[in-house]
């Protein structure tokens, strides 16, 4: 009978150990911080490079943040993802539950000089970039498979800038040091001042009408 009793109770025990260890590591993954300052970015170029793109991850998980852009078939991005085209935008991927109708993406833009990162705007569903566009609103159509990420051909609109332009950008990046300028780059930089300015001088003709 007393060999029963110290069964059953060691078998108790045991279980409630278990029961502990799983709540315990339920509780820990939801406490999961995804902690993002002007100190989380830097130079572009020392991110991990994806096609024409930049991941990162804020919790250290660069592989499966890189399994999720090389998934052929699209994949949600984990927690703690950083993904940038250009130096002055950026997406995070914050803690599930943050923001379920961004994907939990929250969207950064930037200013970026020698002395470092300075953000001007974060958010979620209200951000919008220096041109006065919605973050949101222009990744929403690439939302089902390819979790907000636009690329070519995932269903956004495209943008004005081509690729040698983002890349003339990447390679500018005011805090990598010295640039790292492509034959060519000088000129797509010269386009997109261009592009920039006339957009600017638009703007500046729709206030005044
Ligand atoms: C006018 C629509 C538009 C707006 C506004 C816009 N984006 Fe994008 N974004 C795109 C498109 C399209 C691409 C893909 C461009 C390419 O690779 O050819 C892109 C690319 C990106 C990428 C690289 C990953 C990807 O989705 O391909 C990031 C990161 C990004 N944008 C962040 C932002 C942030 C942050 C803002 C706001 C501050 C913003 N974007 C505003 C359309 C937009």
């Amino acid at each position: 009978m007393k060999t029963v009793l110290v069964v059953v109770q060691s078998a108790l025990m045991i279980c409630m150990t278990l029961i502990s260890c799983v709540t315990y590591a339920a509780s820990s993954k939801s406490e999961v911080v995804v902690k993002v300052d002007e100190t989380s970015f830097s130079c572009i170029r020392q991110m991990t490079p994806v096609r024409h793109f930049y991941v990162d991850n804020v919790l250290g998980n660069i592989d499966a943040t890189l399994a999720a852009a090389n998934a052929p078939d699209g994949a949600i991005y984990p927690t703690g993802s950083v993904v940038q085209l250009v130096p002055t935008e950026v997406m995070v991927k914050r803690e599930p539950g943050t923001s379920p109708v961004t994907g939990d993406w929250e969207f950064f833009e930037l200013e970026v000089d020698e002395a470092g990162t300075k953000i001007a705007k974060r958010g979620f569903i209200d951000v919008n970039n220096r041109f006065g566009g919605n973050c949101f609103a222009c990744h929403l159509p690439a939302k089902e498979k390819w979790d907000f990420i636009c690329e070519s051909g995932h269903g956004c609109e495209p943008i004005p800038i081509d690729h040698k332009m983002t890349g003339a950008l990447q390679r500018s990046d005011p805090r990598c040091g010295e640039t790292a300028l492509e034959s060519g780059d000088t000129m797509a930089l010269f386009k997109l001042k261009m592009m920039v300015s006339l957009g600017a001088t638009k703007k500046w003709f729709e206030d005044l009408f």
